[in-house]
């Protein structure tokens, strides 16, 4: 890993073992985007004739009197800009006291160094393992607006990844209007590209779906105050040929999780631009003298071999530099939440009662959800008011929490601190402390509104709150919700000059909040959720290990969820239970089996009413959980391969499997959802094994080569062909497990 600098040619030269970024100062002092793929080679000749032609094209505008060879309009930039020659989508956008908005950002230096810097303020992949991270640093300067544009790359040495960020540092006297800063921008060659993008809804989340680009804008992004369910701050772009194990694909994952937008532009040239970063819409930022704003950052990665080995690419880098370091190894707890046990109908003795049998079963983390503060019967009421319900828990959280780890389970306990009901002592206290346009009506969503996170005095406010709660208590678990999303985007604490700054504010202070909580708390494991994963991205991530995947715990709705979150996001951040028949969401009756072999590739736990499990229940939901454990660091540390989707074919089968980084073992799992009559014996091929090995296969007499398990395949039988009866799980909603050990 390296980064080079030539400059006779002014081009630099960011290159690992995998990839090469190859960029250059243009005659105009612009930054111009000459390469991103596989590595070059290290000695390869930086001549900017080498990358980019100037090309004479007649009718366009051009830069310099004469100069028809350069126009801006087709060149490949780094971070282009409006007001000359270039037309596309910008990736800045600022307006001066003059109200000019024309920007032009001029090289003025740069610094290459070891190491990536925290973001203030900000989540960001993390440098703390020595030297396998470098940074280049290139300072731009627009002298007629007074400010200095920093555009960051950092490339990682063992993964196909660059990390970008962007920061604009204002030094005049005269303020400027930032309405637009892109974390990253991206000019591609062509436009031979598809775009793969995660979308959904609550209980939907994360369903895949693919388009091919087409001339103009298209785009996803989020104006709801939470990165969201409907899109995710992830785009993949893949050739059309690009299969799960071959062909090139290029990830863009945006470590942020309020507003976004996601864009790609394709020209009359047949040329696609990227930008991501935060979304314009809304957003204005006013910068004074010595004011810097900072975007968030962007990563960036290539791979020539297939979308399995991006989400690999993603899945690694995630669990070696944006997870923390305290979780990087911990071994994540097998939990029971109490939640769609018993939704607010609890008190003390239920809690414990579930504790107790939780840790017969051999469960590790009981999690008292909703309903244990304030006045918190249903959800009209007490968000806002964090002291616990003494009706419902008369000992107290400390108390509770201390008795129910003495009798050998750990305890979590749930909180939504972004919100506030309208009944509760909070809102009587701080009514001008809630989201709104106090001049017109207030939405509504789930009975609540949104605090204000933009004012350092609510943040303090609900620290304080907390920390009455857990100092002192015996908790090692959070889960922090966040149920409705921003209406009526304006802030009481901000005068109306600034009222553009209000999300990207409000989700500072939700960070602030998360680097608080986990400063006094660095034992606590933090899971986020948003009405399940409305707010699954790499920003949470940073701060909460792991993230509530959904709402929707059917095994069979289930399939469709994790495989399109595993796209990004390693299954050791996917919360998922094993719930109760019928499904609370969809009403559907799956065995016992199924929900467990699909949930167990995530955190894993359960959600039910374990108590009132039969004895035979009782006794298979134990097995469930001494495998897991069994596998526990297979699933969660080894590489993850996607085999059949459910978003092709109809979707009635999906395979995936885990195989160790040595290639030792794997764990392979085979669904189906509905029967089909008279059907044949298939075949599943593995990946990711050692050819030359040969391993013991559960349910397989002798043992099988790598050869064999890749290329053959293990044999789906059917359950039943009309005439014999395999023995195995019958009917709809199948699923099949496989350990395989070298
Ligand atoms: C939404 C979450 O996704 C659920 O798991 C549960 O915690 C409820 N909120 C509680 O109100």
């Amino acid at each position: 890993m390296n980064i080079y600098y030539d400059p006779t040619q002014k081009v630099f030269h960011l290159i690992n073992g995998q990839i090469s970024y190859v960029i250059g100062i243009l005659r105009n002092g612009h930054l111009g985007h000459f390469y991103f793929g596989k590595a070059l080679h290290t000695n390869e000749a930086m001549n900017q004739s080498q990358f980019r032609e100037d090309q004479n094209r007649g009718l366009t505008n051009y830069v310099y009197e004469g100069d028809m060879g350069f126009s801006l309009n087709i060149e490949k930039l780094e971070m282009p800009c409006f007001g000359s020659t270039d037309y596309r989508a910008p990736a800045i956008d600022v307006q001066m006291e003059s109200g000019s908005s024309i920007i032009d950002f001029i090289y003025e230096d740069h610094n290459i160094y070891a190491g990536k810097k925290k973001l203030e303020g900000l989540p960001s992949t993390r440098y703390e393992d020595g030297q396998d991270v470098m940074t280049l640093e290139i300072k731009m300067i627009d002298p007629v607006m007074g400010s200095l544009l920093i555009l960051s790359y950092s490339i990682f040495r063992d993964y196909p990844v660059i990390a970008r960020n962007s920061r604009l540092i204002h030094q005049k006297s005269s303020s400027i209007r930032l309405k637009r800063l892109m974390s990253l921008s991206l000019d591609l060659d062509d436009s031979e590209w598809e775009w793969v993008q995660l979308y959904g809804d609550w209980t939907r989340e994360r369903h895949i779906g693919t388009s091919p680009l087409h001339h103009g804008i298209q785009s996803i992004g989020s104006l709801r105050g939470a990165s969201s369910a409907a899109y995710n701050p992830f785009v993949a772009l893949k050739r059309s040929s690009t299969t799960e194990e071959n062909g090139e694909a290029i990830g863009i994952s945006l470590v942020y999780s309020g507003n976004f937008l996601m864009q790609i532009e394709v020209d009359g040239d047949e040329r696609a631009r990227m930008l991501a970063g935060i979304h314009p819409q809304g957003f204005e930022w006013i910068l004074n003298e010595g004011d810097v704003f900072q975007s968030p950052e962007a990563l960036l990665a290539y791979v020539p071999n297939g979308l399995g080995a991006l989400s690999r690419t993603f899945h690694d880098l995630f669990r070696s530099h944006l997870i923390a370091k305290r979780w990087r190894n911990a071994p994540r707890p097998v939990l029971l939440n109490n939640w769609e046990a018993t939704y607010f109908d609890f008190n003390e003795q239920k809690i414990l009662d579930l504790a107790h049998g939780a840790k017969e079963l051999g469960i590790e983390l009981l999690v008292l959800d909703d309903g244990w503060f304030g006045t918190r019967n249903d959800d009209t009421s007490g968000l806002g008011d964090w002291t616990v319900n003494l009706t419902k828990i008369p000992s107290g959280i400390k108390k509770l929490s201390h008795d129910i780890v003495e009798s050998g389970i750990a305890f979590g306990l749930w909180i939504e601190p972004e919100m506030i009901n309208k009944k509760s002592d909070l809102y009587y206290s701080h009514p001008d402390w809630v989201i709104g346009d106090p001049d017109r009506r207030m939405s509504h969503g789930r009975n609540q509104f949104v605090l204000d996170y933009s004012r350092p005095e609510v943040v303090d406010g609900i620290f304080e709150q907390l920390i009455r709660v857990f100092d002192g208590s015996a908790i090692t678990y959070i889960k922090w919700d966040m149920n409705r999303n921003i209406t009526e985007a304006f802030g009481r604490g901000l005068c109306a000059e600034k009222q553009g700054e209000l999300m990207h504010r409000y989700i500072l202070g939700v960070y602030n909040l998360y680097e608080r909580m986990i400063e006094r708390y660095p034992n606590i494991l933090f899971e986020s959720c948003s009405a399940g994963g409305g707010r699954f991205d790499p920003g949470m991530l940073y701060y909460a290990p792991q993230a509530w995947t959904s709402d929707n715990t059917d095994a069979v709705e289930r399939l469709k969820i994790q495989y399109g979150t595993s796209l990004v996001y390693p299954l050791v951040s996917m919360g998922s239970h094993v719930s109760d028949i019928p499904n609370h969401q969809v009403l559907r009756q799956t065995s016992l089996k199924m929900r467990s072999d699909v949930a167990i590739f995530g955190t894993f736990g359960y959600e039910l009413n374990i108590l009132k499990l039969s004895n035979e229940e009782k006794n298979e939901v134990t097995q469930q959980i001494e495998d897991f454990k069994s596998q526990r660091e297979l699933i969660h540390k080894g590489d993850f391969y996607r085999l059949i989707s459910p978003f092709n074919g109809g979707g009635n089968q999906t395979a995936w499997m885990v195989v160790a980084k040595d290639g030792s073992q794997a764990v392979v799992a085979w669904y189906q959802i509905l029967a089909r009559p008279n059907d044949r014996t298939t075949r599943l091929k593995l990946h990711g094994l050692d050819e030359e090995s040969f391993y013991e296969v559960s349910g397989y007499e002798y043992p099988l080569s790598g050869r064999y398990l890749m290329h053959l395949g293990l044999l789906i039988r059917p359950s039943f062909n009309g005439i014999e009866h395999s023995g195995d799980v019958t009917g709809d909603y199948q699923s099949r497990l496989w350990t395989i050990k070298k």
